[in-house]
């Protein structure tokens, strides 16, 4: 017998990546889906093989489901996870985890008292590009980290949500939150906080709501641009920007600067990653194809999860590890709207 899986939210994230990594996955026998748009449910149960409910209260309630993935918007995280945690399931909550410190914390307690598991998804520690990068650095070929450089930009969530409009929740503050900071950013913050092995200690930044408006034509409620100075634990300085207005072309990319060379992450399309020393030698690695808002390609998150589960591992990204990403993120928003270096 396979594991059964309950999907809540059935929109563009289950539609892209959920919906056919579970599909795909031997170990899952059973997929169920809620959403509170029914139609939305419906239509990604017939397309991947599965069942639809009426509640997310059936799916909980429901002895035979093995995990649940959370993929509502996330102003839900705090209520389904917590709600999925207590009632026995292992969870794999989207991220950012939730939107404020308090959410994520309800979270990170109900596993505690569980003891079921929570991954939360920063799926870019799961790319070969990072995987390799993540390798080079840990070798200290190129030695030390000095500085580093990190940007997460696309033409913003109306033209990637399921709901393509400009009444997205992606734009409202009671249900994005944190804007493109909590949408790009926590998966930046996460990448260097995985890569450096280290953690962003002080923060300084920008925010506006440069380009983008609601459905009435006026400014969105969250910044769609954020730039900013980081600091972390260890004395690595660097900078980083997230943006929902880089039309024409996203931009996914990590420069990491070493004592003898640099690494660049996601800069050549071709080649996912090149390191170039300081003697001049160049090394360039064509690992994947890039994956953007129109080319989804696996990302291992969903079969890191049910093996997880299964082998009974720790999960490779835990609700700690998101929970320190929001707090650099609302740090970040702080430190805009302060005016003021922020200590996390
Ligand atoms: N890991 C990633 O790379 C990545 C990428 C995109 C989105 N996400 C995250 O995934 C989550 C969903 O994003 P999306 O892009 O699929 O958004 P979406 O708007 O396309 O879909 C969200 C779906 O959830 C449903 N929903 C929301 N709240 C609900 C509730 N309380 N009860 C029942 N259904 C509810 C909506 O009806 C909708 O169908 C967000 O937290 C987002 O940040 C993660």
């Amino acid at each position: 017998m396979g594991l059964k899986v309950g999907i809540i939210g059935c929109g563009s994230i289950t539609k892209f990546r959920h919906g056919p990594e579970y599909q795909a996955n031997p170990y899952v026998s059973e997929l169920v889906f809620f959403d509170r748009n029914p139609e939305r449910a419906k239509a990604l149960a017939e397309q991947f093989g599965g069942s639809v409910v009426q509640s997310a209260e059936e799916i909980l309630q429901d002895a035979s489901v093995d995990l649940v993935s959370d993929c509502s918007s996330n102003e839900s995280h705090e209520i389904f996870s917590t709600e999925a945690l207590l009632a026995g399931k292992h969870v794999l909550c989207e991220k950012p985890i939730a939107l404020t410190l308090e959410g994520a914390g309800k979270i990170v307690e109900a596993q505690k008292k569980s003891q079921k598991k929570l991954m939360i998804d920063h799926n870019q520690r799961f790319t070969p590009a990072h995987q390799k990068a993540k390798e080079i650095i840990l070798s200290e070929s190129l030695g030390k980290v000095l500085t580093f450089k990190t940007t997460f930009g696309h033409s913003g969530p109306e033209f990637w949500g399921v709901n393509k409009s400009n009444n997205t929740w992606f734009f409202k503050k009671d249900r994005s939150g944190l804007g493109v900071a909590g949408d790009l950013g926590t998966h930046k913050i996460d990448i260097l906080h995985y890569l450096l092995d280290d953690e962003i200690q002080e923060v300084s930044a920008f925010q506006g709501a440069l380009d983008k408006v609601d459905e009435h034509g006026e400014s969105i409620e969250v910044c769609d641009n954020l730039v900013c100075s980081l600091k972390t634990k260890k004395g690595r300085i660097g900078t980083a920007s997230f943006s929902w207005t880089y039309y024409g072309e996203e931009d996914n990319s990590t420069f990491i600067y070493c004592e003898k060379g640099v690494l660049k992450i996601y800069h050549d399309p071709e080649f996912q990653l090149e390191v170039i020393t300081q003697t001049g030698e160049e090394v360039k690695y064509k690992l994947e194809t890039v994956m953007t808002n129109a080319n989804q390609t696996n990302t291992g998150v969903i079969d890191a999860f049910v093996d997880c589960v299964r082998l009974d591992q720790p999960p490779q990204v835990t609700g700690e590890d998101a929970l320190l990403s929001l707090k650099v993120v609302l740090a970040l928003l702080e430190s805009a709207n302060t005016k003021k270096v922020i200590t996390v």
